[in-house]
């Protein structure tokens, strides 16, 4: 009997997994907005053919050498909008290389000119011509996107309700000391670029001074062998946000073990911020597009 329900579970599941949900829009490129776009950032976005009125908005934000259109094929976000009903917005990087420029003061400041800037200014253009819920506004990415997932939190907290970062850096690690924009920078990349909550949270705060409101949900994955971004980069972003929150990196208040998947390790620092380990994971940390939904609230 219980072998029976196993079998007729996994049966059903399959039955689910026969008529999956699959992209019916398109992939368009929005080149009439009339937005200001200071560094020319290519405007992209999905908007579902299951829409929902007052729609969400994800700002799905690709990887060094990646394309919008990469992310939008390579990524779950298109087909999770059509099963939810929101609109994802990808930015495409104009920057040889297209990595994201994480490294200018002009993108390391809210309203400040950079890649950051036109992004928000996309998601503001989005909002009014689809009438979106401000309180549905996420960001995610992976590796140089998870880098600008990270700036975008700390550049525009007004504007996200929570971000989603899959392997990248501290906001402000990538600076660069002279001015570079889309520049490397080595020290960060391999780890070595260490301060205390206080001074990371510093420097989140400068990158829009004088703001007091409230600020994004955090939710930060790392791979314990990435030899791109170095896993003490997880670590250094973990103290970031928790000098932000006022949490004690040192005691998390819950950890899970194998979750979401097998030696994946989530860390809850307090209601604001959650850190995922991935041990034995290289660059970059698979998109876990379920749990996506749940941390932005699309699913319970
Ligand atoms: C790299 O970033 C660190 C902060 O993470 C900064 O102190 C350093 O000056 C940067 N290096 C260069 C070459 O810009
Ligand atoms: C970073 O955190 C992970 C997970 O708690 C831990 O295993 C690792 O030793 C930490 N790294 C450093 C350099 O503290």
């Amino acid at each position: 009997m219980v072998r029976l329900s196993i079998v007729s579970a996994l049966v059903s599941g399959l039955c689910a997994l026969a008529t999956p949900v699959v992209k019916r829009a398109s992939l368009q490129q929005i080149t009439n907005s009339g937005i200001s776009n200071p560094t020319n950032v290519g405007f992209y976005m999905y908007v579902p053919d299951k829409l929902v009125t007052k729609p969400g908005i994800i700002v799905a934000v690709h990887y060094c050498s990646g394309t919008a259109q990469a992310y939008y094929s390579g990524s779950p976000y298109a087909t999770l909008a059509e099963q939810y009903g929101f609109i994802v917005i990808y930015p495409s990087s104009p920057h040889s290389g297209t990595c994201w420029d994480v490294s200018s003061k002009a993108t390391l400041t809210h309203n400040g000119g950079g890649d950051s800037n036109a992004i928000a200014n996309m998601v503001t253009w989005t909002t009014s011509k689809y009438g979106a819920d401000t309180s549905k506004i996420f960001v995610t990415g992976m590796s140089s996107g998870a880098m600008m997932t990270n700036v975008l939190a700390a550049t525009y907290p007004e504007m996200f309700k929570a971000g989603i970062a899959y392997s990248g850096v501290p906001a402000g690690c990538f600076v660069s000391s002279s001015g570079g924009v889309a520049a490397w920078n080595s020290t960060c990349s391999q780890g070595n670029s260490i301060a205390t909550p206080q001074q990371w949270a510093n420097v989140v705060k400068d990158m829009y001074p004088g703001y007091t409101g409230a600020r994004p949900k955090m939710q930060i994955y790392h791979g314990s062998v990435d030899t791109t971004l170095y896993p003490n980069n997880w670590n250094e972003t973990i103290k970031e946000w928790c000098g932000v929150f006022g949490y004690d990196y040192t005691k998390p208040t819950s950890t899970e073990l194998n979750t979401p998947l097998s030696n994946y390790y989530r860390y809850t620092y307090g209601p604001q911020l959650q850190g995922i380990y991935a041990v034995g994971v290289g660059h970059s940390v698979p998109i876990q597009g379920a749990e996506d939904m749940k941390f932005f609230g699309f699913s319970v």
